[in-house]
């Protein structure tokens, strides 16, 4: 089990790893969100103690980097809980994502960032041309493609840029480590396929932490 940490509090939330490097960049979070009031501004002004944790070595446990089979995003792919605000207003988790293997394409539907700390990741980025409207359908084209590897991290403004997928093209499996200001694998978010147009709620589930009972009784509603 990825969980090294003594500062629980409820189960599955707080430091589930528990590194001086994880507390640095938590605690500027909580400095940045409390002087701060704009997101983009909090993005940019957290963006150096986020290079920073991804620059570090040693504190990500093995655990916390291996594939998870039973992964609901399949491929082996696996989200591990480092960090979780009780509120739900922010996380980190890394994300193992085997070689050759790709994620859904999927949202965010949170301010944050994500940066390569193993491997490398080609993301696609779609931009959407409908309204939204639909909860069902969505109109999907590809707005970049970038080739992301150790230390190169980008921002997540919702709605911009929020649709995406990442697969590894290094020969070992890619690990990202993301901050995001909601508990991402716990709310449902969507799942995107851009051919058929067709949008699926989605919600990813950590490997290492419960969901709320809440988002657990929805999970066995769908
Ligand atoms: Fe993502």
């Amino acid at each position: 089990m990825c969980d090294m940490g003594h500062d629980h509090g409820r189960e599955g939330f707080g430091y589930l790893v528990d590194t001086p490097e994880i507390r640095a960049l938590i605690d500027e979070v909580r400095r940045v969100s409390e002087t701060i009031r704009a997101d983009e501004d909090r993005v940019t002004a957290l963006r150096p103690a986020f290079a920073k944790l991804l620059a570090a070595d040693g504190w990500l446990p093995d655990a916390c980097a291996q594939p998870d089979e039973k992964s609901r995003m399949g491929g082996g792919i696996a989200q591990y809980a480092l960090y979780r605000a009780e509120d739900g207003s922010l996380c980190l988790f890394s994300l193992v994502v085997p070689a050759g293997a790709a994620t859904p394409v999927h949202d965010h539907l949170a301010w944050g960032l994500v940066g390569i700390y193993r491997g490398r990741q080609d993301e696609t980025v779609y931009r959407r041309l409908d309204d939204g409207a639909d909860p069902a359908r969505a109109d999907l084209e590809v707005a970049k493609r970038q080739d992301l590897g150790r230390g190169d991290f980008y921002a997540l403004l919702p709605p911009t840029d929020d649709i995406h997928y990442v697969k590894t093209i290094s020969d070992t499996p890619s690990i990202s480590i993301h901050l995001l200001a909601n508990d991402t694998a716990c709310v449902w978010r969507h799942r995107f396929d851009p051919a058929s147009g067709a949008v699926t709620p989605f919600r990813s589930g950590y490997a290492n932490a419960p969901c709320p009972p809440d988002a657990e009784r929805l999970d066995a509603i769908s």
